[in-house]
């Protein structure tokens, strides 16, 4: 095979983005209503505080009103919950966002089915899920890394995956199991694999659509992939660089990775996503979406498509 087409996720988000914007500014000038986003974050992990921060400021770059909870690592379950019950009332916020993972202290999925579906931008909440399971991806919030993935699929396939096979390896609730429907609503034929699957390799190389999603840095190499198939990693990981040189306190400077092993994989691939700026970029646009439609359905308008 030729070397793969780079798929340009910061390019088609910046085209969602634009769209985004655009229709922000026509919701607030016909509507009166302009979109609210607020992230919650509990504690300080330093990578939670750098995606919170992003979602953020590409709220208030969209032109939304845009607010940002920092709580304390101790934060206790009925504080959080109390201020998940304060956004779901307050008129100017029609998107939630609570990071996660949270502290041991607090039950997620309490936290999470106590936010109301309406303003559920992540797609969480047992109402999105069940409405995306059932196929009815319209009315759903779809958590926003598959949504994103989805996009940059339908740019190299188009809109109609019959007759495809399609793999996604890793089975979580953010991003497995909604892209795995996602998929399936688009007519592929689709399997799940994950870290018990028997032979993964050999599975992987009957996707004509590959979806890394598993958390593990370059586990997916070109032996994984099937001639002319598009791949698109999920991962993001941050791994020693030591070729870069040392930090000033004598570590290795480090690089980000995805779960794919970019350059065995392109040998064989059709089109693949490159990390960084692939779906990373995809995600935080399908967030600024969801937040727009949120925003829509609460004035009674009718949402765009993405
Ligand atoms: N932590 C990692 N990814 C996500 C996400 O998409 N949403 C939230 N809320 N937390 C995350």
């Amino acid at each position: 095979m030729a070397e793969a087409r780079r798929i340009d996720g910061k390019a088609v988000a910046a085209t969602i983005i634009d769209r985004v914007k655009a229709q922000a500014q026509t919701l607030s000038s016909e509507a009166g209503v302009t979109p609210g986003l607020a992230v919650v974050i509990v504690g300080s992990d330093p990578a939670s505080q750098i995606y919170v921060s992003s979602k953020a400021k590409m709220a208030a770059e969209c032109g939304f009103h845009s607010e940002k909870f920092e709580l304390p690592e101790d934060t206790s379950e009925a504080a959080l919950l109390a201020e998940v019950a304060r956004l779901n009332a307050d008129p100017r916020i029609h998107g939630i966002l609570v990071q996660l993972p949270l502290p041991v202290q607090i039950d997620e999925a309490k936290v999470i089915q106590a936010i109301d579906a309406a303003k559920d931008v992540d797609g969480f909440h047992l109402v999105n899920v069940g409405l995306l399971s059932t196929g009815a991806v319209d009315e759903a919030f779809v958590p926003c890394t598959p949504a994103g993935s989805m996009l940059l699929i339908r740019s190299v396939l188009g809109d109609d995956l019959s007759g495809k096979t399609a793999v996604v390896v890793g089975r979580s609730n953010i991003v497995g199991k909604p892209m795995a429907q996602l998929l399936l609503s688009a007519n592929a034929t689709v399997t799940i694999a994950h870290s018990r699957t028997r032979d993964l390799a050999a599975v992987c190389r009957s996707a004509d659509i590959l979806v890394a999603a598993v958390g593990r840095p370059q586990m997916i190499t070109g032996d994984y992939v099937k001639d002319g198939a598009v791949v698109i990693d999920v991962g993001i990981n941050r791994i020693a660089a030591p070729e870069k040189g040392l930090r000033e306190d004598g570590s290795a400077k480090t690089r980000l990775v995805g779960d794919v092993h970019f350059a065995s994989a392109a040998e064989k691939a059709a089109a693949i996503t490159p990390v960084p700026g692939g779906v990373g970029p995809m995600t935080i646009a399908m967030l600024m979406a969801n937040t727009l439609v949120a925003a829509c359905r609460a004035a009674g308008r009718e949402p765009p498509r993405f």
